[in-house]
């Protein structure tokens, strides 16, 4: 049965079966949850018992939701795509498939966004952003992606923020499709992103390393602007975004020369 079209109604597993065949997709990779505490900890426990790839396990709601840097990641219920795919471990093996990983799935992300007249870009490392320069953080957050491993077994976490309106956002720098392109209420479904998301992924994956930098540097709004890079370790570095190697890293240009960053927050700068 055709689905409802409605970004707002929540997720059925008819309207998920009904999308996945029309894509071509095996509507059973999809395990459907009402609540649950992390889609990525059901995803790594399911990689562990070596489910086969492209498993995906979706949620309405989170009780635990996970982001990068042991931050939460917070969505009312129904309103993002809560999301863990379970990836193909020959093809994120070596380490600059693991490097790229990430990125590849901001870029699968960011092209469903695109499809649906949305024009998403990608913030190095793991985020699908709308520009905003006008704005204090200078973009819109819509979606994070987070890649965690379990034997040996890569796992893509993805929250899309789908529906949430403006007193729904869980930042005040975040939005939504919905709130990006009105329209699309009653022209998509939660369905249908999902499917095209996975399908995204599926074809992302199968690119090599040096199509996926290539692809990442044409949609970084990092590039090009000044930048405070936030370490793991608490070091903050300043300097320019010049480029995105093929290992998917970093290239900063500092008063001390260009540095490879290979993780980390980015803050952009305003132009002095
Ligand atoms: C980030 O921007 O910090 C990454 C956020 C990733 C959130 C998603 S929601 C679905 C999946 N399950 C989780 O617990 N986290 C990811």
């Amino acid at each position: 049965m055709q689905p409802v079209v409605a970004l707002r109604r929540a997720l059925t597993s008819n309207d998920i079966a009904y999308e996945m065949n029309r894509r071509g997709l095996d509507a059973r990779l999809v395990q459907l949850h009402q609540q649950v505490d992390s889609t990525n900890r059901v995803a790594l426990d399911l990689a562990d018992a070596h489910v086969i790839p492209w498993t995906t396990v979706v949620a309405i709601e989170q009780t635990d939701g996970r982001g990068r840097l042991d931050r939460d990641w917070t969505s009312p219920p129904g309103r993002g795509l809560l999301m863990s795919v379970v990836l193909d471990p020959a093809q994120v093996k070596t380490p600059e498939q693991l490097s790229l990983a990430p990125l590849t799935i901001g870029l699968a992300v960011a092209a469903t966004c695109r499809e649906l007249s949305v024009p998403a870009t990608v913030k190095w490392p793991n985020d699908v952003v709308i520009d905003a320069p006008e704005s204090t953080m200078g973009f819109r957050k819509l979606a994070g992606i987070l890649l965690e491993r379990r034997a040996g077994v890569p796992v893509a976490g993805i929250g899309l923020n789908l529906s949430n309106s403006a007193t729904e956002r869980p930042v005040e720098h975040a939005t939504s499709l919905l709130l990006e392109r009105p329209e699309l209420a009653d022209e998509v479904s939660a369905a249908a992103v999902l499917a095209s998301v996975i399908a995204n992924v599926i074809d992302r994956c199968a690119k090599n390393p040096v199509e996926i930098a290539a692809e990442y540097r044409e949609l970084c709004s990092t590039i090009g602007q000044r930048v405070r890079i936030v370490r793991p370790d608490g070091e903050d570095i300043v300097g320019l975004a010049d480029d995105i190697d093929d290992d998917g890293h970093l290239l900063v240009e500092t008063v001390g020369g260009l540095l490879t960053i290979t993780s980390g927050d980015v803050v952009t700068l305003r132009p002095a």
